[in-house]
């Protein structure tokens, strides 16, 4: 698959390693640069997830963990439709900090590519968009969200086409589901970031 993303003046799929990931988007979250860049390239990988989850979440008083949350784009679309219960979290404290005052209850500044340091079966649903992308959050912490979200709750979430093969998802999905893990709802091709040519698996699975 060739590489193909896009980012702040180098593309993402050049960074390297968790420091840098989080020096570019440190960087990226000044003078409200990367909410600009998203609106800019119509990112649509906050409302095509929660379009989807939506549909098959009806309790408003659900509780969300946004993993990866940046400045909160996917807060920000879920209180559209009326749900009012995030956590976030994300590897950027500059990004961390642009998140609007009140929107989500707790942040937490945290590396998803370790153990959560959070209790089993916490949240009703979990969130991951535009986090699953070269250099980022690695298949295994599909693991972790498994664990911490509560049985018959939802976990969505987008994967950058160009390392869905290359960095074994792929694979993880469906061992997760032969591991009656979870069940598959949702998946196919979303846009993503259409206006660079650069999309998204998106899939909603069921916590068994
Ligand atoms: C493309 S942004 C998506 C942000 C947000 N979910 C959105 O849709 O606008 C990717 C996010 O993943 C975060 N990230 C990258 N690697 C991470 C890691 N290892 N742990 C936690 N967050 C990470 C970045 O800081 C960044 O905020």
């Amino acid at each position: 698959m060739a590489l193909k993303d896009v980012g702040n003046k180098v593309p993402i799929y050049k960074l390297k390693t968790t420091e840098e990931v989080m020096r570019y988007y440190d960087e990226w979250g000044e003078k409200d640069k990367y909410n600009r860049d998203m609106v800019e390239w119509n990112y649509t990988g906050p409302k095509e997830t929660v379009e989807v989850i939506k549909k098959y979440l009806a309790n408003k008083d659900a509780l969300f963990f946004d993993a990866g949350c940046g400045t909160g784009l996917v807060g920000q679309q879920l209180k559209k439709f009326g749900y009012k219960n995030f956590h976030g979290a994300d590897l950027s404290q500059k990004l961390l900090d642009t998140v609007p005052r009140n929107l989500y209850q707790k942040l937490f500044k945290i590396d998803l590519n370790k153990r959560i340091e959070f209790s089993d079966n916490l949240y009703d649903s979990v969130m991951c968009v535009g986090t699953f992308t070269f250099g980022h959050v690695k298949s295994d912490a599909l693991n972790e969200f498994i664990r911490i979200t509560k049985p018959g709750g939802l976990i969505c979430f987008t994967i950058n086409e160009g390392i869905y093969k290359d960095y074994g998802f792929d694979k993880k999905i469906l061992d997760l589901k032969v591991n009656n893990k979870w069940s598959e709802i949702e998946f196919f091709k979303s846009d993503y970031i259409a206006s660079k040519d650069v999309n998204a698996w998106l899939g909603l699975y069921k916590v068994k």
